[in-house]
């Protein structure tokens, strides 16, 4: 009996573990604060933030510290690190705190988040969108004519890294992450997706001005 017992035991232990594991379909990317925009949003001083992509909250957390005292924040990235900066947040005294966490399929992501606060406003209720997600043209692509819809006119996107590449990331490099290479193409793995959204997508549409070179834009209508 009580070997049946610890063969139950151990498992679940297996199971438990097995889930776990097949959820997190991405590695963990874990970020210092990016000074430029912290720097940025001192100037700003914006009502309602959003980052998009929070990794353990570094920048998040800095620019708690120095919005001004009735504004909000918008949080998305898995459920699981939404949950943790969230707590981060509250605990160092910032608690209006929207969090949207999506799961770990490999087709999630916070565009379906967007999709649901656009169902719930249909005027824009951002004044600063930092975009430093999934770094991918079909998903930050995307992700940029949904946060257009929602970015007040005079509010600010952010982009991080014009020139990242799948290919040069030390983590979702197909070396370190095989799955890149079933997920894009070689040409899709070599282009710097940020640098397409930006010359394609924002710098063609009027209503942007550039503020901070390749990286921080004023919609001005
Ligand atoms: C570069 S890190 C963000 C760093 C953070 N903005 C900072 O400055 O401290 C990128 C983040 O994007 C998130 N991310 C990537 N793909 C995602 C997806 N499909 N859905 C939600 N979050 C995603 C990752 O989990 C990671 O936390």
């Amino acid at each position: 009996m009580k070997h049946i017992k610890t063969l139950f035991f151990l498992t679940t232990l297996l199971f438990a573990s097995l889930a776990t594991s097949e959820e997190k379909t991405y590695p963990n990317v874990i970020c210092g604060h990016n000074w430029m925009t912290v720097n940025f949003i001192k100037k700003v001083q914006p009502k309602v933030y959003a980052e998009f992509g929070l990794s353990i909250g570094s920048t998040a957390l800095e620019v708690s510290k120095i919005l001004p005292e009735d504004a909000e924040m918008y949080i998305f990235d898995f459920h699981e690190k939404v949950q943790d900066v969230k707590q981060k947040l509250y605990n160092a005294g910032f608690n209006k705190v929207h969090a949207f966490g999506n799961s770990y399929k490999l087709r999630d992501s916070y565009n379906w988040s967007l999709m649901t606060i656009l169902e719930q406003h249909t005027k824009p209720i951002f004044d600063y969108a930092f975009l430093d997600g999934m770094h991918t043209w079909e998903t930050d692509g995307f992700a940029f004519l949904l946060i257009d819809k929602l970015l007040k006119p005079g509010g600010y996107i952010d982009f991080d890294d014009y020139n990242w590449t799948l290919a040069g990331s030390e983590t979702l490099g197909p070396r370190h992450f095989p799955l890149t290479a079933k997920l894009y193409t070689n040409e899709q793995i070599r282009t710097r997706s940020i640098k397409k959204i930006i010359d394609l997508l924002v710098r063609r549409n009027k209503n942007y001005k550039e503020i901070v070179k390749n990286k921080i834009f004023q919609k001005i209508n």
